[in-house]
């Protein structure tokens, strides 16, 4: 399966466009054969760090390592890496096989086997009854794989797809998703992705690095990020997330935090990156709430309005408001929001353990 495939070390690239920073001083590894995706809002860095990684834009500092060997200064042509962009720009006089053969050709493969990998590349991105079309025989879908295909058929070492999806609709781009997670399983190439939509990232990603104003927020799993969010953009980045903010109160021994906010003062586990912050901010998900009074120790317990009710197929969505303004929503089992009525005050309550503090 893996021929060859890198390890990248991203040791401080920087990026300044005359006297604005278009990404700070970065540093990030990413593993042998990993599925790393730059998660971050338009703007936040994320293209201009792929592009110093594939040699089109060169850094302003910093060093770029693949397998040990410093590829910083290495000409794009000379770097063994794939690319894909929204844009696919596939040659629209080639057939989509010449397409697909075009980047074994220029590595000057021999016919036979450029013939033989042109062909199990086609069966794996399902185009094989669509060799001898052209581009605009295609529809954007089709022709989105012909460009995976194409990326994929040279086994570069390294892969790397800026917002590759873009174009295409909600029902196509979810069912390319997982084609792109299934075809980087079977090939097992490294593979740095760039994206803005955060379920995009959260589905495919083996690790997920969270950009925001020209830096890294956050690296870890899809589950680290989303159980244990380390800043407050990161936590609200990723899924949806309540947000009680204030000031520190104390810290205990065992890694909690107390926080005093507009509605009271709360425990939660201490989990922000920087401690001396001016504001810091409780995180709960929606999940772990529960209606009524707290039902022991260890819970906080919060007095709240009932906003609305809404209907989201499995669950209910409760949406509620604070009297400052702070909106909170949590997810209920239809059967038990029954009675409930608009307007009500409610107390809802979560273990304290559930909580976050970040800054
Ligand atoms: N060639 C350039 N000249 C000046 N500014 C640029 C250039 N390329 C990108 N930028 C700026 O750098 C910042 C980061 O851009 P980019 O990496 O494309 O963000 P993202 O891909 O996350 O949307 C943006 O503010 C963008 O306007
Ligand atoms: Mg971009």
């Amino acid at each position: 399966m893996t021929q060859h495939t890198a390890k990248i070390q991203i040791d401080g690239l920087s990026k300044n466009y005359g006297t604005f920073t278009a990404l700070k001083p970065t540093h990030l590894e990413v593993q042998r054969g990993e599925f790393l995706t730059l998660l971050g809002p338009s703007g936040s860095g994320k293209t201009t760090l792929l592009q110093m990684v594939s040699g089109l834009v060169p850094a302003t500092s910093g060093r770029l390592l693949v397998d040990g060997a410093d590829w910083t200064d290495r000409p794009v042509h000379a770097r063994d890496m794939g690319l894909v962009f929204q844009h696919y720009a596939l040659f629209p006089h080639m057939t989509v096989a010449e397409n697909v053969a075009f980047p074994l050709k220029m590595r000057k493969l021999d016919a036979a086997d450029v013939a033989r990998r042109v062909g199990e590349t086609l069966e794996k991105v399902q185009l094989s009854a669509f060799a001898h079309r052209f581009p605009r025989e295609l529809s954007g879908g089709q022709q989105q794989r012909v460009a995976l295909a194409r990326c994929f058929v040279f086994r570069p070492e390294v892969i790397l797809m800026d917002e590759p999806l873009g174009a295409l609709d909600k029902a196509l781009r979810e069912t390319m998703q997982l084609e792109i997670r299934r075809l980087h399983r079977e090939f097992g190439t490294t593979l740095i992705y760039v994206t803005h939509d955060q379920e995009e990232a959260l589905v495919m990603s083996d690790r997920i690095c969270v950009m925001n104003h020209a830096q890294v927020e956050q690296i870890g799993t899809p589950h680290e990020i989303y159980s244990h969010p380390e800043t407050i953009f990161a936590a609200t980045f990723i899924g949806h997330s309540n947000i009680l903010r204030g000031r520190i109160a104390g810290r205990d021994a065992d890694g909690m935090a107390r926080i005093a906010t507009a509605a009271g003062t709360f425990s939660g586990r201490f989990g922000a990156r920087d401690a001396e912050a001016a504001e810091h901010a409780l995180i709960v998900r929606p999940e772990q709430l529960c209606l009524g009074p707290a039902t022991g120790p260890g819970m906080n317990e919060l007095h709240i309005t009932l906003r609305d009710i809404v209907y989201i197929g499995s669950d209910n969505r409760l949406l509620l408001t604070l009297p400052d303004g702070t909106e909170f929503t949590m997810r209920q089992d239809p059967a038990r929001t029954q009675g409930l009525r608009i307007g009500e005050n409610l107390s809802v309550h979560w273990p304290q353990t559930a909580g976050r503090v970040v800054s």
